[in-house]
């Protein structure tokens, strides 16, 4: 799988990709991140890469050419390849979105900033539009990070154990259930009794009430689109007469 991030910012990136599970997974070769600087693709003496809006207001526009340039010294011929723009204007990131991520062989990211990008890339370049929430960054750096930290974790090799993605909150729908590690005792609360009884069938059912139990707590929303099965359905129905605590 490999990254291409376009920027202005390149340098953002390095305590990233040097500090986790995806600077691994770059050092052992199953992640590849190239990093392109915009303004490298930029003209003139100055190496201008954004200019003020046609039609007038507030900010900077970044300017159509050195994104361009840029995108195309990228080499796009090795396979499945997908072009993102970071904008708060795009499809929501979620699971689901990272899943058909990580089935590309390349995605190139291509971060926007001051009060955006020039509509043309948006309209010639660019096969996705993705935001990662309703909220407004001053640039797509973050954003772009957000994705490769998603995506790459399902990336066969990334992770190490298969099994860890796939116990993750969302990847059933629901919410993860919670976790709990040693002292038994913390702060006068005691790690719940069945996860020290060794039954894996009791824990199994605990930790699967929990996680629908959670899950309809703090996020009902997921649960209609969750998988269920019969089990879930039956404990959802215990759970919603009356909320164990
Ligand atoms: N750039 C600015 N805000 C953003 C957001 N919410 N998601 C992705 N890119 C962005």
């Amino acid at each position: 799988m490999r990254f291409d991030v376009l920027t202005l910012f390149p340098e953002l990136f390095s305590s990233f990709l040097k500090e986790t599970i995806l600077g691994r997974a770059v050092k052992a070769g199953v992640v590849d991140i190239r990093l392109v600087n915009i303004r490298s693709f930029a003209r003139g003496r100055h190496l201008v890469a954004d200019d003020r809006p046609f039609g007038g207001g507030e900010g900077m526009v970044m300017k159509p050419g050195p994104i361009s340039r840029a995108l195309e010294s990228v080499d796009r011929t090795k396979g499945r390849s997908l072009v993102v723009l970071l904008t708060p204007q795009g499809r929501t990131f979620d699971q689901t979105l990272a899943w058909e991520l990580s089935r590309m062989e390349q995605v190139v990211l291509i971060c926007g900033h001051y009060e955006g990008v020039d509509e043309r890339i948006r309209a010639s370049c660019v096969d996705l539009e993705l935001s990662i929430g309703d909220y407004v960054l001053s640039g797509g750096e973050t954003a772009a990070m957000v994705v490769m930290d998603a995506v790459s974790r399902l990336v066969p090799g990334v992770l190490g154990g298969e099994k860890s993605a796939q116990e993750d909150s969302f990847e059933d729908g629901l919410l993860e259930y919670p976790q709990y590690t040693r002292p038994r005792v913390f702060k006068n609360q005691e790690v719940p009794e069945i996860l020290l009884s060794g039954d894996h069938e009791k824990i199994r059912v605990w930790r699967r009430t929990a996680s629908l139990k959670r899950t309809l707590e703090r996020r009902p929303d997921l649960l209609e689109k969750a998988k269920l099965t019969e089990e879930d359905k039956r404990i959802l129905g215990k759970l919603r007469k009356k909320p164990e605590k």
